[in-house]
């Protein structure tokens, strides 16, 4: 399986600390944000890693991540977004990276906690489809919300004014190769992007959804409220 982070878009949330450089480099606690992805993808034994990077201070990734020798890899691929067309878009630009096998994308603002292989062994078992991973939190408004009848997801609902239920989908998403197909028949959002949660509303049509709860602690880092709050979580449990 191959790995992904995505780390394009252009972080406006973050303004002014965006003015001059891209969000993922930004420390949370101890390490730049976008440490955090690359070493859930490398605990999970994923050793070919592209990054999709962004916006303007693009090249201080090179310098920062080189070929990736600092988390234990031979090599690291990149590549650019132009723009901010959404979580969609930017996967779409690693389809001859992923050349046919599948892969493991993990959103450059996401920190996570859990330790990944026994998923990537379920999604292995699998064999088609996508796996998606849940967490409960109080404010699921700001994510894409499953809703669940009978214990399936049967819709995931995009930042919905009213959650249909506690759960937030995290940034952290296994595919197999059909996923570039699929985006290649999205439509831009209403903000203007190919949006995640419609790659995976695709999968839950076609019956290849499956999903699991991560039991670890995981936030994203994408507003100023949840950036403070990565780092003291990350402060807290290096003590
Ligand atoms: O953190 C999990 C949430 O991430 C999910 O629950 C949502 O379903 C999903 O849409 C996403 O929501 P956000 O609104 O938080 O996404 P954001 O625009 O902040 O983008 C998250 C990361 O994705 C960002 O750090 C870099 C990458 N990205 C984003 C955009 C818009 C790109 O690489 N290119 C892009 O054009």
């Amino acid at each position: 399986m191959k790995g992904i982070v995505l780390a394009g878009g252009l972080g406006s949330r973050l303004a002014p600390l965006t003015e001059i450089t891209n969000k993922h480099l930004l420390p949370v606690y101890n390490k730049p944000m976008v440490y955090y992805p690359i070493e859930t993808l490398v605990r999970s034994g994923v050793r070919d890693i592209m990054i999709v990077t962004g916006g303007d201070s693009a090249g201080h990734f090179l310098k920062l991540l080189g070929n990736g020798s600092m988390f234990g890899l031979k090599d690291l691929y990149y590549t650019y977004q132009r723009g901010e067309g959404g979580i969609a878009e930017a996967l779409a630009l690693t389809e001859h990276f992923a050349d046919g096998e599948s892969v493991m994308v993990v959103l450059g603002d996401n920190i996570i906690q859990d330790n990944m292989t026994a998923f990537a062994q379920k999604f292995k078992q699998q064999k088609k489809g996508a796996r998606i991973f849940l967490k409960e939190v109080k404010d699921p408004e700001r994510f894409g919300v499953p809703c669940f009848k009978s214990g399936r997801i049967v819709k995931i609902e995009e930042k919905p004014k009213k959650p249909k239920s506690h759960f937030a989908v995290t940034g952290v998403y296994m595919y197999d190769a059909h996923v570039f197909d699929i985006i290649k028949t999205l439509k831009p959002s209403r903000r203007g992007e190919l949006e995640i949660s419609d790659v995976n509303n695709r999968y839950i049509q076609e019956g290849s959804l499956e999903y699991d709860t991560l039991s670890g602690y995981w936030t994203d880092a994408g507003t100023f409220e949840s950036l403070y709050h990565a780092s003291t979580l990350v402060k807290r449990l290096k003590k």
